[in-house]
């Protein structure tokens, strides 16, 4: 990955239809996306990956009106990921979580791994009942999991393009998202792009100082 290039490139909008992600790269792309922390290991997520033309087209018509201009970026694109995230966090979540972790051998004796459930239990409890924000927050860690995603897929020579343009009610209602208790955050369309349709411009962001503050 050459950082100097992708901090001096636009994102792309377009791609070249043509082209494909070869299979071992997006598989590699999916371990990593697999592997990515959440706060707690709460582990939010579910993903609906469209790898065939039907999925990419059933997205594509429901992203809503507004947001039409939207579809050819799916349909061009070689993979588009629904990053959708839980609606609340119930017990049977919390379960399988601290089950999965035991399986794994996460914590080198039970005692710690005793100690790190209740210590989840009580951050939920505080985003449930104090902060109030248990969705927000999961949602911070699906936009955690997308933008280390798109590292990735830059170090695979792939481009990442993030998608907020579409309406969630008809997209969860195409993939019968709410079914397993998500709902669709954040799209990410993946491929090569359309080189023609490629801003050659330079890219515009504040100053530093406006941004930074050293102190
Ligand atoms: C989280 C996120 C969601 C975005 N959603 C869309 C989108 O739905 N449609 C679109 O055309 N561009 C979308 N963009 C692209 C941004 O508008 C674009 O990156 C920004 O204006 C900066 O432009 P640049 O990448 O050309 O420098 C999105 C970017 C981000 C980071």
């Amino acid at each position: 990955m050459n950082l100097d290039e992708l901090m001096s490139k636009h994102l792309s909008r377009y791609f070249d239809g043509s082209k494909s992600i070869p299979e071992e790269t997006f598989q590699q792309l999916l371990r990593f996306l697999r592997s990515a922390p959440t706060s707690t290991n709460i582990q939010p997520n579910h993903f609906y990956v469209l790898a065939t033309r039907e999925g990419k087209e059933r997205l594509a018509a429901n992203l809503g009106e507004r947001f039409q201009d939207n579809a050819e970026k799916i349909l061009n694109a070689s993979h588009t990921i629904i990053f959708t995230t839980r609606a609340d966090v119930p017990e049977h979540h919390l379960e399988a979580v601290f089950a999965k972790e035991r399986a794994d051998g996460r914590f080198p004796d039970q005692t710690k791994q005793e100690r790190w459930e209740s210590m989840t239990r009580d951050f939920v409890n505080l985003r449930n009942y104090t902060y109030k924000d248990t969705y927000h927050w999961m949602e911070k860690q699906t936009y955690m999991v997308m933008g280390l995603t798109m590292m990735a897929a830059a170090e695979l020579g792939v481009e990442a393009m993030p998608l907020e343009g579409f309406d969630p009610v008809t997209v969860d209602k195409a993939f019968k998202i709410r079914e397993s208790g998500h709902t669709t955050t954040v799209l990410l369309a993946l491929g090569y792009p359309d080189l023609e349709k490629q801003y050659k411009t330079p890219v515009s962001r504040f100053e530093p100082d406006r941004l930074f503050t050293f102190a």
